[in-house]
C-alpha cells in the first residue's frame, strides 16, 4: 500500500517537472522574442546575433563564458568550446542536448534533461547564429 503511494507520488512529480520545464521553456522564449524585438538586433551578422541570443535565450544562466561575461555554474564552461569541439557537436548540443552529453564538466553537472532542447524553440537562423558565436570562442 505504502509503496503504491510512493510510486504514484513519484510519477506525479515527474509529470509536474516535465510540464513545468515545457511551460518555462516556452514562456521564456516568448519573453526572449519580445526582448530581441526591442534590442532590434542585426540578424544578418551571425556572430552579433549569436552574442545577443546567448544572453536573451538564457544560456548565460547556466554557462560560464568570458566573452559573454556570464558565470553560470550549471552546465560546462564554454570558454574554448570552438577549439575542442567541432561545429556539428556544438550544433547538436544546442538543438538536441540529450543526444550528446558533454564530458568536460569539472564541477558542473553533465546530466541529460537539464539543458532545454532549444531545437524546439529556436529557428534555424537562431541556431546557426549561436553556433557561429560559439565556434569562435
Ligand atoms: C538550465 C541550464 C542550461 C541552459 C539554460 C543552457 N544550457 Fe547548455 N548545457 C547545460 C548542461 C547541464 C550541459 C551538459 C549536458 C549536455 O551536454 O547536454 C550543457 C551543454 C551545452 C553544450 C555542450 C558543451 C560541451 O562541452 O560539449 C553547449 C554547446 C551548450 N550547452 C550551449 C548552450 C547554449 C547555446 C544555450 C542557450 C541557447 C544553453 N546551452 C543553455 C545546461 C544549460
Amino acid at each position: 500500500m505504502k509503496k503504491r503511494i510512493y510510486v504514484g507520488l513519484t510519477a506525479l512529480l515527474v509529470i509536474f517537472l516535465g510540464v513545468g520545464i515545457t511551460i518555462w521553456t516556452n514562456y521564456y522564449s516568448i519573453v526572449a522574442d519580445v526582448r530581441e524585438t526591442f534590442i532590434n538586433v542585426d540578424a544578418t551578422d551571425a556572430y552579433v546575433y549569436g552574442e545577443v541570443l546567448f544572453e536573451t535565450r538564457g544560456c548565460v544562466f547556466c554557462h560560464t563564458l568570458s566573452e559573454a561575461g556570464s558565470m553560470g555554474i550549471v552546465g560546462p564552461v564554454l570558454d574554448g568550446i570552438g577549439t575542442r569541439s567541432d561545429i556539428n557537436h556544438i550544433r547538436e548540443s544546442i538543438v538536441n542536448p540529450n543526444a550528446l552529453i558533454a564530458t568536460n564538466c569539472g564541477n558542473q553537472m553533465c546530466e541529460p534533461d537539464i539543458m532545454p532542447q532549444f531545437g524546439d524553440v529556436l529557428d534555424e537562423a537562431q541556431v546557426e547564429a549561436l553556433v557561429v558565436y560559439l565556434v569562435a570562442q
